[in-house]
């Protein structure tokens, strides 16, 4: 079978220190293509910024012909297969779309989904529509502490899953990632009802895009388990990156605090906690954008699904946006969730939140 032909929409910068500004997340990709070369192989990339296009394509072993300064240019004259876009949540609808459109086979986009819940919704709709398989980087998924715990979840020690918790920065720029996990762990559901409360007096805006400043969330799944999620001052609460309920024990995966082991589980009828190995890998790596790579190649390769699908990317999408929705109504909000907009951003677009300019560093 011939190598899949790998083009890229948005090559970023290597930045000295990534950051909300900025992260470079293209070259992660980048490497996890070329850890599978006997599969596929990058042959172009555009970038509005034709400096970074080069550099980028001097970096990856791109040949000069593949370099454009225009997606369209690109994907009209490229015959590709498979289409990263690395940019910033606002361009993913419109550059997911015209790859689309120009008839790729699949399309891996970076996390969150989109800016809005109309354009993740409609994202999915299209890319189903027109038969391309479209992904997202929840990478976490395929770390060595998620996949360990599911597999401890699954043997039955902590007996039936009760509740997922999760205790992070924000519902939304690293909340995706947060509540991706915490639906894979409760068996890619979508939910059944959200409510939570959002507290947002200070701009942080992330790679183009509002976040709250502190957040709690608690939501149901269908088959009854909980979520619950604090974010910001309060994430000191959850205590961890994740933590397991079930009705005999519990897992945590990633808790805070110095010599803490990345996963540990217990069962509540003594024995204490126990220690799960998981080698050098912590919650953020290494290696898991490489293998969330390799996933979506094979997928495509085999005309299968990969778990990084829209299909579960929305399960997570669909909790963000219900959690500012529930702040924005001051009630419950029953799924599926029926707006289209982002509520945070239209709380600071109307006034209704006036966060305030960060200090400078
Ligand atoms: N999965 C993760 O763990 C993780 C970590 C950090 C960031 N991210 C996500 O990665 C995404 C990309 O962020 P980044 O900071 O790496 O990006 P970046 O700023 O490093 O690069 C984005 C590039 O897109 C280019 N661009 C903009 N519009 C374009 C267009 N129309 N056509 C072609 N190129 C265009 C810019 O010139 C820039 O070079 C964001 O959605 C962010 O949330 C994910």
């Amino acid at each position: 079978m011939e190598r899949l032909r790998v083009g890229f929409i948005g090559t970023g910068r290597k930045p000295e220190r990534p950051g909300p500004q900025g992260f470079g997340m293209s070259h992660q990709h980048a490497q996890g293509y070329v850890d599978c070369a006997d599969q596929c192989q990058i042959v172009a990339c555009a970038d509005i910024v034709p400096e970074n296009a080069q550099a980028f394509a001097r970096q990856w072993e791109i040949p000069a012909t593949g370099v454009y300064t225009s997606a369209e240019d690109m994907l009209a004259s490229e015959r590709l297969d498979l289409v990263s876009i690395p940019v910033w949540p606002r361009l993913h609808r419109p550059l997911v779309l015209l790859a689309a459109d120009a008839g790729v086979r699949g399309v891996f986009c970076e996390k969150p989904m989109a800016d809005t819940w109309e354009a993740s919704r409609d994202m999915a709709a299209e890319c189903e529509r027109r038969g391309v398989r479209l992904a997202f980087n929840h990478q976490r998924r395929f770390g060595r502490p998620f996949r360990t715990a599911k597999a401890i979840l699954e043997s039955g020690r902590i007996g039936r899953l009760v509740r997922v918790e999760f205790g992070t920065g924000n519902l939304y720029d690293y909340g995706s990632h947060s509540f991706d996990l915490s639906c894979y762990f409760a068996g890619e559901q979508a939910a059944r009802w959200v409510i939570a409360q959002i507290d947002y007096r200070t701009e942080r805006v992330v790679f183009g895009t509002h976040n709250e400043n502190q957040a709690y969330a608690l939501w149901q799944y269908p088959d009854g388990v909980y979520g619950v999620a604090s974010t910001g001052e309060g994430a000191d609460l959850i205590g961890c990156h994740n933590r397991l309920i079930g009705e005999e024990g519990e897992i945590e995966v990633g808790r805070r605090g110095k010599g803490m082991p990345v996963l540990r589980h217990r069962r509540f009828d003594g024995g204490g906690w126990e220690v799960a190995d998981c080698g050098d890998e912590g919650v953020h790596g290494p290696g898991y954008v490489e293998r969330a790579v390799a996933d979506v190649v094979r997928a495509l390769r085999e005309d299968r699904e990969t778990e990084l699908c829209a299909r579960n990317a929305l399960h997570a999408t669909e909790l963000i946006f219900a959690s500012w929705e529930s702040s924005r109504r001051r009630a419950r909000i029953d799924l599926p969730l029926q707006i289209d907009d982002n509520p945070l951003e239209a709380m600071v677009a109307s006034g209704d939140l006036r966060p305030q300019p960060a200090a400078r560093p």
